[in-house]
């Protein structure tokens, strides 16, 4: 009776106590700084703070120049103590129990009972402890983490803490090993495809063990349309591999506009019970890489658009969270990327589900060193001991993902500089091939030529060149058979709604921001336009991953460190902390050149755009004529002032070729193939732009001068979210006139109180040299705006009420409801 309480019936096969994956997350202690004895299980950790993980400490702040700017400003460094008490199930007792991190920030030392479970230094790579040996089973169990984060580590923010989520399992002594499914589609045609899955099974009893691993493929509506099964014999503390291919008719393709992903379930059966049973999600697609061509997708010339994002979430810190990736590819999506380089480091899991799912490729990065340091304290320190196991977990757990196209082994690893750099290349390019021969080999090279005349770019499958435009040509001309890709491009820097006139060449201000203009970067930085041009004359060239997608943590370049600088601390120009390189600044918000990249990457035919810079509130201001620039994927814009015309311009045509000197970019009268300029007197009112295709207007956009600020608005990104405790809603507050129209320059104190079933996570403002704290309840507008992050109480649905006020100004509010 006791067994069959424990059975259940799945695919019609019986199953025993089937293995779980359960949420870790909730009920750790946590403290930060030294404590001495908090590995053992009695330890009083009675006075430490309760914490949910996913769980970054240095989000909290406080903001401080005696912290490293280049890391954000924050206290990234130091011991953080993670405790928890747990007990094993019933029902689960007596199996093998393994507590799974997504990623633990970072160098932690993990025990269980006491009991020393295993360390792992990489901050960024998932791993898991097999614990069982360590626990009381029909008693309470105390696992604690320990992570030692140290300054100067990182050349931009890291986090810090159990900042991705944390799993326990329970599995059969005979089981599917961790990441030991891996899909394969050797062949893909219209009519038909092979699918092939290698799984590895490991044993844990005493004796040796016959079984019978069956495998299912459903496809994208959960329907079966595929099975093998075969016997199969393992010995004590052994593994055994099955690889079973099976053919698919009528394969659906995992494509960019329909993502469809199938699935292997694994069943392992001993005497008809099945002991174990796992899901693999996989796409069925070809990719291909033809030299001289480009990029394929299902037979189907790609090139990639991409734009290059850091693990952070802005105002989050690095904790992960499902909606904040998803919004933050959202926001991408919209500007017209089709692909993202997870710079520089293995990503969260749910980027890649994610990805998976809205259909973005990706290119999955290693690291940003080798043995050669970059920064003090880097993962160098770890590189000799840690870089095989990191590289090739880093390819198991990820190698099923559809979205994945290419795996990077580094970004401007120094190793270029030295003639026998091209060594380390070989060895971490086999490493990638030996787990997954399917997808080709890249890597970040900076240095031109030395990337290429010390040997390392031949050593990976596509040479990817960072901020080298002007070399893409020549490198084809004289590797005709190499796949050639821009890893890193333009690194423009802008703060969101400034405009500095004259317009600045680059250089620091007083006001630590950078003039939106979109022309201005370090100095081997360039415009967008020149990577655009550069492109259009290498068309074999794969695609570009821009600098950056999204504003991040840290790297607050131009301000802090000199270009160039060795000083690990960045701080001579505090508050700079964050990013200025983003086309969209910390909240999301999308700057100018968010739709410069649109203008290049939507297709006028299915998405006319138009947009109009800068704002219209020059009033005072001692500016009489003012740069108007208008970025459109249409052929031809008309500006008007007032309603007066200001005359028609066609993009591309007579304009004058682009003048490329990095060094000493004339800021001026930028007119190129793609943004078009026109020098208005100012006078208040309306600027508007009119699109045309054709000769038919197909879109308009408007800038209006705006009154002092009378009133606050408040949109939120979604009026419905889950009351899951983490899904979240964000809420663009903006300071308007008395008529509504936005105030480009507002900087009012917003305060805001939530009534309801839910809080305020965060709220920020994208001003990258802010030291407001992000964990508050109210907010100064910046450039007339403000995000607040709304997250709905766990288990409580309900209406959750934002409310924000200001001096002076009419209050908001706005309701989301929670379910
Ligand atoms: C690149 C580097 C990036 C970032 C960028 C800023 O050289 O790979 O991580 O630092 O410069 O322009």
């Amino acid at each position: 009776m006791q067994v069959i309480r424990l059975l259940a019936v799945v695919f019609g096969v019986v199953v025993a106590t089937a293995a779980e994956k359960n949420s870790f997350n909730d009920g750790w202690r946590f403290l930060t700084g030294p404590a001495e004895g908090a590995e053992t299980t009695a330890f009083d950790d009675s006075g430490w703070r309760e914490v949910r993980v996913p769980h970054d400490w240095a989000i909290e702040g406080p903001f401080d120049v005696k912290y490293n700017a280049r890391s954000g400003g924050l206290p990234i460094h130091g011991t953080g103590w993670y405790r928890k008490r747990f007990e094993i199930p019933e029902d689960q007792r007596g199996k093998r129990v393994a507590i799974e991190f997504d990623g633990a920030m970072y160098d932690a030392h993990v025990w269980v009972n006491g009991h020393f479970a295993g360390h792992r230094p990489f901050g960024y790579v998932g791993f898991e402890f097999d614990v069982t040996r360590y626990l009381n089973t029909d008693g309470g169990n105390v696992i604690a983490v320990r992570l030692q984060p140290e300054d100067l580590s990182s050349r931009w923010y890291p986090g810090a803490g159990l900042y991705r989520n944390v799993w326990i399992r329970y599995r059969q002594e005979t089981h599917v090993s961790h990441w030991g499914t891996t899909v394969t589609t050797p062949t893909v045609a219209a009519n038909s495809a092979e699918v092939c899955a290698r799984t590895r099974l490991e044993h844990h009893g005493d004796e040796p063990i016959a079984l019978r691993l069956e495998t299912r493929v459903l496809d994208p509506s959960g329907k079966e349309v595929g099975s093998a099964s075969s016997p199969v014999e393992v010995q004590p503390e052994e593994t055994a591999t099955v690889t079973h291919t099976m053919e698919i008719s009528e394969p659906q393709r995992w494509d960019l506009e329909t993502p469809r992903l199938y699935t292997v379930v694994s069943t392992v059966l001993t005497g008809g019970v099945a002991v174990d049973r796992t899901e693999t999600p996989f796409g069925i697609r070809t990719i291909t890489y033809k030299a001289g061509e480009g990029f394929y997708l299902n037979g189907r010339h790609v090139r990639l658009n991409g734009v290059c994002m850091h693990h952070d979430l802005g105002a989050l810190g690095a904790a992960v969270n499902r909606r904040a990736t998803e919004r933050q590819l959202e926001i991408m999506k919209e500007m017209g990327v089709n692909a993202i380089r997870t710079s520089h480091n293995p990503p969260s899991p749910e980027q890649l589900e994610l990805c998976d799912r809205l259909g973005l490729l990706v290119q999955v990065e290693a690291f940003d060193c080798w043995q050669m340091a970059k920064v003090p304290n880097g993962y160098n320190k770890f590189f000799d001991a840690w870089h095989e196991r990191d590289l090739r977990d880093m390819i198991r757990r990820d190698r099923n993902h559809p979205s994945v196209i290419m795996w990077s082994i580094g970004n401007e690893i120094l190793e270029q500089s030295k003639k026998d750099g091209w060594k380390l290349a070989r060895h971490l390019h086999r490493i990638c091939k030996d787990e997954d021969p399917t997808r080709l080999t890249s890597a970040g090279f900076n240095y031109y030529p030395a990337s290429v005349t010390n040997g390392l770019a031949a050593e990976v499958d596509i040479p990817g060149f960072n901020y080298k435009p002007l070399a893409y040509a020549e490198v084809r001309r004289q590797h005709p058979e190499w796949h050639v890709l821009g890893s890193e491009t333009s690194s423009c820097v802008s703060s969101r709604g400034v405009y500095h006139l004259p317009i600045e060449k680059y250089e620091r201000a007083d006001d630590n921001q950078v003039t939106s203009y979109d022309l201005i970067g370090p100095v081997w930085a360039y415009p967008p336009d020149i990577e655009f041009m550069a492109l259009e004359g290498s068309p074999a060239v794969i695609g570009e991953f821009v600098w950056t997608g999204f504003d991040y943590l840290g790297e607050p370049t131009p301000y802090g460190g000199r270009d160039n600088s060795t000083d690990g601390y960045w701080n001579d120009d505090w508050p700079s902390r964050s990013s200025y390189f983003g086309t969209v600044d910390l909240c999301g918000f999308p700057k100018d050149r968010y739709f410069l990249y649109q203008s290049q990457w939507r297709d006028v035919r299915e998405f006319p755009m138009v947009h109009v810079l800068p704002h219209w509130n020059w009033e005072g201001s001692g500016h009489e004529r003012i740069p108007v620039y208008v970025y459109t994927n249409a052929s031809e814009a008309e500006l008007f002032l007032n309603g007066e015309s200001l005359g028609r311009k066609r993009k591309g045509r007579d304009k004058p070729p682009l003048k490329v000197d990095f060094k000493n970019w004339t800021a001026g009268d930028y007119e190129t193939p793609y943004r078009l300029r026109w020098e208005v007197p100012f006078q208040p009112g309306e600027l508007k732009v009119v699109a045309f295709e054709d000769g038919k207007a197909v879109a308009e956009d408007v800038r209006r001068t705006a009154g002092p600020a009378a009133a606050i608005s408040l949109v939120a990104d979604r009026e419905t979210i889950a009351g899951d405790g983490s899904d979240l809603s964000f809420v663009t507050v903006a300071v308007t006139d008395k008529d509504g129209v936005p105030c480009p320059t507002a900087d009012d104190l917003i305060r805001f109180s939530v009534e309801g079933s839910g809080e305020i996570v965060a709220v920020d403002n994208g001003n990258a040299a802010s030291t407001e704290p992000f964990q508050a309840s109210q907010r100064k507008a910046f450039s007339g705006m403000a995000l607040v992050i709304l997250r709905a109480t766990k288990n409580s649905p309900g209406r959750i009420k934002l409310t924000a006020t200001g001096e002076g100004l009419r209050p908001a509010s706005i309701v989301v409801t929670s379910n």
